[in-house]
Parts: structure tokens; sequence; C-alpha cells
């Protein structure tokens, strides 16, 4: 595996210069356990990367450490062609330089309405506490309106969040991501618990979020990626195991053994 990792970081790290989001040769251990084994992983702008992979693969501690939330033992995350080192900063500093991260459970403030929600995410964006107290920006207006376009709640705006599905709640919540403009979105697990048409709907939405930012979704719905995917990694015990199209990707052996037969 280390053979294979260091070619892959080295051939990583002459793309990761011009990308977006730059994972060079990452390890996290947990007491002595690697849950994170040399991982690389570029990015471009505006790309679409599902990553797939078995339980414990290592796909939400890649998303803690490009948050911030963990601390590699080894190795660097970076942003933006290699220029901000994200691994040096801390967590809302993280937030701040624009990479945004939708947990899998809908973190919404139920009892506000849907429109308070994202006036809240958008000023939250300040940081600054007496924000909270300011009037919306006209420009802070018209993005929350765009932003509602987008999620498909327009019709929603005063409703109390608690009352809605649980798919709109998932949507709220990326519009909650959406309205602080993130460079890098990070979606772990965003259909999980929906009915079909939700994720239909969430299939759409992710698909159109992508070019305007980079978007990474863990998934493990298989039909759901199938439909969106165009580069998918699979991680396997903390590396990258295989990654392309999905066709190539559902045909490897490899895969088909350590994931997609189960
Ligand atoms: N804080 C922690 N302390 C100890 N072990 C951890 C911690 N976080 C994760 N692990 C372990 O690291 C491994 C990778 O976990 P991770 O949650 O990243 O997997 P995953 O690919 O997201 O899996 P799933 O598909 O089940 O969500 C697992 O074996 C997990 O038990
Ligand atoms: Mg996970």
């Amino acid at each position: 595996m280390n053979a294979a990792a260091a070619q892959q970081a080295q051939e990583a790290r002459a793309s990761g210069m011009q990308s977006m989001l730059w994972v060079d040769d990452v390890t996290v251990s947990f007491d002595g356990f690697r849950a994170l084994d040399r991982l690389s992983l570029v990015l471009e702008p505006g790309e679409l990367r599902c990553i797939i992979g078995p339980n414990g693969a290592g796909k939400t501690t890649m998303m803690d450490v490009i948050t911030g939330k963990t601390r590699p033992d080894t190795g660097k995350v970076f942003m933006q062609n290699g220029t901000i080192e994200l691994t040096r900063m801390k967590e809302p500093d993280i937030a701040h330089v624009g990479v945004g991260r939708k947990f899998q459970r809908p973190t919404v403030f139920e009892q506000l309405s849907v429109f308070e929600n994202l006036e809240l995410a958008c000023k939250a964006k300040k940081g600054a506490f007496r924000t909270l107290f300011a009037r919306l920006s006209g420009e802070q207006r018209d993005r929350i309106e765009e932003t509602l376009e987008t999620i498909g709640l327009s019709g929603e705006v005063s409703t109390r969040s608690g009352l809605l599905s649980h798919g709109q709640k998932q949507w709220l919540e990326i519009g909650m991501l959406l309205v602080q403009d993130p460079k890098v979105m990070l979606v772990d697990e965003p259909v999980a618990g929906m009915t079909h048409q939700e994720i239909d709907r969430t299939a759409e939405l992710l698909d159109s979020l992508a070019g305007g930012r980079t978007v990474v979704v863990v998934e493990h719905d298989m039909d759901f990626v199938r439909r969106i995917a165009r580069t998918v990694t699979v991680l396997h015990e903390g590396s990258v195991l295989a990654q392309g199209p999905m066709d190539k990707v559902q045909n490897d052996p490899h895969v088909i053994e350590v994931y997609l037969g189960s």
C-alpha cells in the first residue's frame, strides 16, 4: 500500500499546485489505528466529486481534516493552487476562507422560519456577534432570495423549520451553506433517510451547484452516486483504492471485492 500511496502522492503533487483543494499525503491515527493512511486527493475548481467506500474507510475523517476538526499526524491540506494551507489554520478560519460543511443530520434551528435560518447563516459569515442585530443589506437579501429558489423553498419562507420534511430540512441546511458563498462544499451522506422524490431533487440540486464551487459528496446510495457522478474516488482503509468515471470504478475488481460486492 505504501508504494502506491507514495506514487499517488507524487502524482497529486504535480497537479496540486493547480487545484481548488489538495489533500497532500495525510495520515491520521487513532490509538495506533490509521483512519487515513497517506491519503492524497486533488480537486479542481468547480468539480463535483463523489467519495465512496465501506464503513470505516475514512471518508468522514477526511472531511474532519479538511475542516480543521481533526489535526493530521503528517501531511497537509491546501486550498487555491497550494496558496492557502488549511492544516495551519483553526476551524473558524477555515470556514472563513470558504470551506463549508454539511453534516449528516440536519442542524437547522427548528424554532425559526426558513427565512430566519438563512438570515442567521448569512450574518454569521461576518463573524461578529453584533451583526446578528444589523439589518440585512440588499445584497444579502438578494443572495437569500436566490438561494431560496435554488433549494426549492421559495414557497416556504415563513414556515417554521421544524415543520419541514426531512428532505426540506436537508435542503435548507445546504442553503445555509450557500448563502455564505463557499468555494468548497463538503456534503456527508445527503440522501440518507430521504424519499425517492427527495433524492431526485437533491441530485438536481447538487448537480446545479457544481461549476460555481467545488462540491465533495460522500454517499453510500449507489443509485444516487450514479446519477450525479463525474469522477468517483473510492476510499478503503484510509487511502484511495480507485478513482475515475463511475462505470470504470464500478467494474474495478478491487472495488467490487471491498465494497460493491457486499
Ligand atoms: N475520534 C475517533 N477516535 C477513534 N477512532 C475514530 C475516530 N473517528 C473515526 N475513528 C475510526 O476511524 C475509522 C474511519 O472512520 P470514518 O468515520 O472516517 O469512516 P467513514 O468512511 O466515514 O465510515 P461510514 O461510511 O461508516 O460513515 C473508523 O474505524 C472509525 O472507528
Ligand atoms: Mg462517515
